[in-house]
């Protein structure tokens, strides 16, 4: 346990965040006293069935869902590949298409787990389309329907990115592809990665015209290992994972129970919390913004400022790697990211800026910070106080400019 003195100013929320103490309490017992196989026929067994149709309940009430078009996964990675390889091969096997005659529409700025599951299809033959986006990170809704082709089956774009924090407009995006569908005769299946969006965002599957959603526990205070991948209903997927036809044939294997029922418990009370939690999280991410530019001219705010979620800000600071601006942070116990953690032990610049038009040399020196609901006005103010002072001993921020 930390002490106030030894206290980490966590601002890395978007990699991952701590399990809520009232979600690890409703965990417990299904490690030790309620931990029955879901399949199996007994009392205690029972127990844990509940335990995962409350949670899938729990969840099917944010999406404005169905239960039955709730499938648990084991992470947002799992579910973005699901929906992904899934949608593929159910078309491959229920009309004995060829790869060579599928066409899957995304965009740039994607997380790996959608980027690389498309790569691997275009691998067996598939062919793709990569949509661009402007230098706030956004896709233009025309530019993306614009792709839809006669063979083109499924569309993937995220609704928050993880990055930046750029918003899409999903609903928008989806509306534009099923008219662009229509017209070339064909059905597009809409994925978006909503790992982000989860907590600060409505998730509501009808009104962001969706027919499958990732989500991941660890990002809403909830257990990592654990994630959900909405399929709407008559939508045809094949599992990734085959096996004794758990989550009704759609991913087998021994239910996570504990983490199934964490997920559903964070993803619940992160909704309830959504509205109130925003005026705070909005005046701390506006102080943020304001005075790193106030008091670091040469830094550089990466996103939009209307379209963006206020936990997540990005800067860029000329002449500086984000490397050596992490470990100096990490020196004075805040932790921030550079990139995505998923690649931020390479020093590769990441490939959500490079797509936004910002130069390889800026993309390198940016930094990610993002808030959560423990986060203070303290907390800002401690890394607005140590930015300036680690630019300064790097060499890139004039001695005696205001901090
Ligand atoms: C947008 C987005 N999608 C997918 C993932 C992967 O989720 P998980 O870590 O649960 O596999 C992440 C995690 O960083 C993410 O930010």
């Amino acid at each position: 346990m930390c002490t106030n003195e030894d206290r980490i100013n966590y601002l890395d929320h978007a990699a991952t965040t701590p399990v809520r103490e009232d979600v690890l309490e409703k965990m417990l017992p299904y490690f030790t006293q309620k931990f029955g196989n879901p399949s199996s026929l007994y009392a205690l067994a029972g127990e844990a069935r509940y335990g995962i149709d409350e949670a899938r309940e729990q969840v099917a009430e944010v999406l404005g869902a169905r239960s039955a078009e709730i499938v648990f996964t084991g992470g947002g990675s799992e579910s973005d590949n699901t929906a992904i390889k899934g949608v593929a091969a159910a078309r491959a096997l229920s009309s004995a298409r060829s790869p060579s005659n599928g066409h899957i529409i995304t965009t740039a700025i994607e997380h790996h787990a959608v980027i690389h599951p498309v790569e691997q299809l275009e691998k067996m033959g598939y062919a793709s389309t990569v949509i661009g986006v402007d230098s706030t990170g956004r896709v233009d809704p025309g530019e993306y329907a614009a792709a839809v082709r006669p063979n083109t089956f499924l569309a993937s774009v995220m609704l928050v990115n993880n990055e930046v924090g750029t918003i899409q407009d999903v609903s928008e995006i989806s509306r534009q592809v099923r008219e662009a569908a229509d017209r070339a005769g064909t059905s597009v299946m809409v994925h978006t990665d909503a790992v982000q969006a989860a907590g600060k965002l409505s998730l509501n599957v009808d009104d962001l015209g969706v027919d499958l959603m990732s989500l991941s526990g660890h990002k809403i205070y909830g257990p990592k290992g654990v994630g959900v991948l909405y399929v709407r209903r008559g939508t045809e997927l094949e599992p990734l994972i085959a096996g004794g036809g758990q989550e009704s044939q759609m991913r087998s294997g021994t239910e996570n129970v504990a983490a199934i029922v964490g997920m559903g418990e964070a993803l619940a009370l992160s909704e309830a919390e959504r509205v109130s939690s925003r005026p705070r999280i909005q005046a701390l991410a506006e102080r943020l913004i304001e005075k790193i530019a106030e008091r670091i001219p040469s830094s550089i705010f990466n996103g939009s400022h209307i379209h963006r979620v206020p936990e997540i800000a990005n800067f860029s600071f000329v002449g500086v790697e984000g490397e050596p601006v992490l470990l100096g942070l990490d020196f004075r116990a805040i932790a921030a990211s550079s990139g995505s953690a998923c690649s931020s032990a390479s020093l590769e610049p990441s490939h959500v800026l490079l797509a936004m038009g910002i130069s390889p040399e800026l993309a390198v020196g940016s930094v990610r910070i993002s808030m959560g609901r423990e986060t203070t006005e303290t907390d800002i103010d401690d890394i607005l106080q140590v930015l300036p002072e680690i630019l300064q001993q790097l060499g890139t921020f004039p001695a005696g400019a205001r901090s």
